[in-house]
């Protein structure tokens, strides 16, 4: 009672969800979230790639162990791992959702509008209790600008909520010139819910072998001021509801987020780290929390630090640049 939140509309126990991961790859491991008590479950995404290789028709005839296409398929796990093309991923999510009782929400990776909008009616009919759609693109071309992306982007989300009835959310990088607009205009679209923010895996550079090598690390705390911020900054600003992604790490960091305005936590590298079990760990800190604070429940938490009700707006803000500055040295 003390910890119901309403995340995309769908009435939640507490606020802490399993993200998008290597979790949803196996049943087994879906109802072990269950059982430790994770409130909702994002399957890992269907990538546009899969579907784009699904629909040529390429899929069935490529043989992994095959050299000529171990660079593209290399970029997945393990096929028996993984259930690989969007039929099976369908099917994959249906068992998900007849195996649990917590909401399963189907995931797309991608940017592109055929992707899209071709595979999540599959999704619903497959019976996610809502779609979360991941938009990865990295704009190298230096013809393409912002307004253009952004325009799509949006126009993606009416489409999307032309076709679908099952809420929608959308997971987005901060990689924008003006956030709070874009995030306005997707929520204006009908999106249910924001996902902040999406981490972009840098390449790295060995230095050694001179090659581009891809490098996948696990998210620590310091990422979680920048979804803090963005999480404050749009509370109560936009219709759609928020959950935060990425760095959180400790029940202190699921308690922040609260504060700033979230309703829905998301983890994922908290909960490879320690497991599932972890999820206790955030609820009980939480709970106990509030009890100290003498809340009689968590919507008296929320937003409590969010851009709107803060007493110190500008500490969200450009002002804080210089106060942050200025108290280098002070502290020591
Ligand atoms: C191994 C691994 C696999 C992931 N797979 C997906 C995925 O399939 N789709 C997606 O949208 N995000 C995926 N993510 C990103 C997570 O959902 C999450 O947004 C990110 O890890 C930040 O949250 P965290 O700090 O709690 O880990 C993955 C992350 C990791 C570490």
């Amino acid at each position: 009672m003390l910890l119901e939140t309403s995340y995309l509309g769908l009435r939640l126990p507490h606020p802490f969800v399993a993200g998008a991961s290597p979790f949803g790859y196996h049943l087994d491991a879906v109802k072990r979230l269950e059982d430790a008590g994770c409130a909702a479950v994002v399957l890992h995404s269907l990538f546009e790639e899969q579907i784009g290789l699904a629909r040529e028709g390429r899929i069935a005839r490529m043989d992994p162990t095959d050299a000529r296409f171990a660079e593209m398929i290399g970029y997945f796990p393990a096929r028996a791992d993984y259930p690989f093309g969007p039929h099976e991923y369908a099917e994959h999510l249906y068992r998900a959702t007849r195996a649990v009782t917590i909401p399963v929400i189907g995931s797309i990776n991608g940017h592109t509008r055929q992707s899209w909008l071709t595979f999540a009616p599959l999704i619903e009919q497959a019976g996610a209790a809502a779609l979360e759609v991941n938009w990865y693109e990295v704009t190298t071309d230096p013809r393409a600008s912002g307004m253009a992306i952004e325009d799509e982007l949006v126009e993606m989300v009416r489409d999307l909520k032309r076709i679908i009835t099952i809420p929608l959310a959308i997971k987005l990088s901060p990689f924008f010139t003006a956030f709070a607009h874009v995030a306005h205009q997707i929520d204006d679209a009908g999106a249910a819910g924001l996902v902040l923010f999406n981490r972009f895996y840098q390449p790295d550079i060995d230095i050694r072998t001179m090659q581009v090598v891809p490098r996948l690390e696990l998210s620590t705390s310091a990422e979680l001021a920048l979804r803090l911020r963005w999480i404050a900054i749009l509370s109560g600003r936009v219709r759609a509801s928020l959950a935060i992604t990425g760095g959180v790490a400790s029940p202190e960091d699921g308690i922040k987020a609260i504060l700033a305005g979230a309703d829905a936590v998301q983890m994922v590298s908290a909960l490879l780290h320690h497991g599932p079990s972890y999820v206790m760990v955030m609820r009980q800190a939480l709970e106990q929390w509030l009890e100290w604070h003498e809340m009689g429940s968590l919507a008296e938490a929320r937003g409590r630090l969010s851009h709107r009700r803060t007493q110190d707006p500008a500490a969200y803000e450009r002002a804080n640049y210089i106060r942050t500055l200025q108290s280098w040295g002070k502290s020591a």
